[in-house]
């Protein structure tokens, strides 16, 4: 028994000695230590000695099982101190340096029309690209067939409905948003609405197949083209500076009755004429107008009760004046060292 007892010791220490890591370690409590381990095993033999030996032995076994887990104990916490060592840092190294990101130019503009337009009580709103031609020309008081559908090239998805028409696709402006706001939230109603569309253009440095607009729709009870006017004003001073003045030209939108181009005092020359107002002093900046009775009707409101103003942004555009980026197709470019300078 007591050459048994020896025998265990002698092992566990050769094992004991060979051990480097914790997992290597925690093996050896595992099979030597352990309630179920060889020592508890060699202990429980203990009970079939006679009184004397089991007196021997059991001194023996005690004293081997103190040895062991005192052996034990010390090593593991060696190991301990070592991990911790190889951890520690060295809190006046200089960091490493983690890149930056930075925001793209039409988000910057766009998280600029957000702020000024949430101040004035405006919920902002998304809506689908890929568009119904319900939604993108028929609400819009643009029936199918109707030459104004010419003003803009549009990409068709080449899938039929049910009836089978063809009737998708990617959405020529933000103003399909409109009628899905209107229809969700009814009158009253105060919404601007961001977002990408899409036209099958011949691109060149101002002319993009893909690009960004912002949607205004400002509809209540006796809303006036004077409410259009004024409006535009404000936006147009938080958006370029309290001198900015705003001169309205007719411009025909088939959703709006009267259809304008606004036209702000071009922030560069103040108005004296210069490279980006081309020499005229004003700045085409908004298309805007009251919203057409049948676009109401469309999107499921009373024209003889509410009406409403509609405008919109074209925020590349908006983003090259503020910039002065000289090329359209820079924005969906990738090329970092257009991007990294914002
Ligand atoms: N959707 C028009 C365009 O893309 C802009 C516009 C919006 C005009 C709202 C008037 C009112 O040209």
């Amino acid at each position: 028994m007591k050459n048994k007892f020896n025998q265990l010791r002698d092992e566990f220490l050769e094992q004991l000695a060979r051990v480097k890591t914790n997992e290597h370690l925690k093996e050896l409590e595992l099979k030597f230590l352990s309630r179920r381990g060889r020592l508890s095993e060699l202990m429980g033999g203990l009970k079939d000695l006679n009184v004397d030996l089991k007196k021997e032995a059991g001194e023996l076994a005690n004293n081997v099982k103190k040895e062991l887990q005192e052996k034990f104990n010390a090593l593991s916490k060696s190991l301990n101190n070592l991990v911790a060592k190889n951890n520690e840092i060295d809190v006046t190294l200089p960091g490493a340096n983690l890149a930056q990101g930075h925001l793209n130019p039409i988000t910057l503009v766009q998280n600029e029309l957000e702020d000024i337009f949430s101040s004035l009580g405006f919920m902002i709103l998304d809506g689908p690209e890929l568009e119904s031609d319900y939604y993108n020309f028929t609400a819009l008081n643009i029936p199918p067939n109707h030459p104004a559908r010419d003003m803009q090239d549009t990409f068709y998805v080449d899938y039929k409905n049910k009836d089978g028409h063809y009737d998708l696709l990617m959405r020529t402006q933000t103003s399909p948003v409109q009628i899905r706001a209107m229809q969700k939230y009814g009158a009253p109603l105060k919404a601007l609405i961001p977002g990408r569309c899409f036209r099958n253009e011949a691109t060149d440095a101002r002319h993009e197949h893909t690009f960004y607009q912002v949607e205004g729709l400002l509809i209540g009870e006796n809303i006036n083209f004077a409410n259009l006017k004024s409006f535009l004003e404000i936006v147009g001073q938080r958006l370029f500076g309290p001198n900015t003045k705003l001169r309205m030209r007719p411009k025909f939108f088939p959703f709006v009755e009267p259809g304008n181009n606004g036209e702000y005092t071009c922030f560069l020359c103040q108005g004296s004429g210069c490279r980006v107002c081309k020499q005229t002093g004003w700045l085409e900046i908004v298309g805007a107008g009251l919203i057409h009775p049948e676009v109401l009707r469309a999107g499921g409101i009373d024209p003889e009760i509410y009406s409403g103003l509609a405008f919109g942004f074209g925020l590349n555009r908006l983003a090259m004046l503020k910039y002065n980026i000289n090329d359209i197709r820079l924005f969906n470019s990738g090329d970092l060292k257009f991007l990294e300078q914002f």
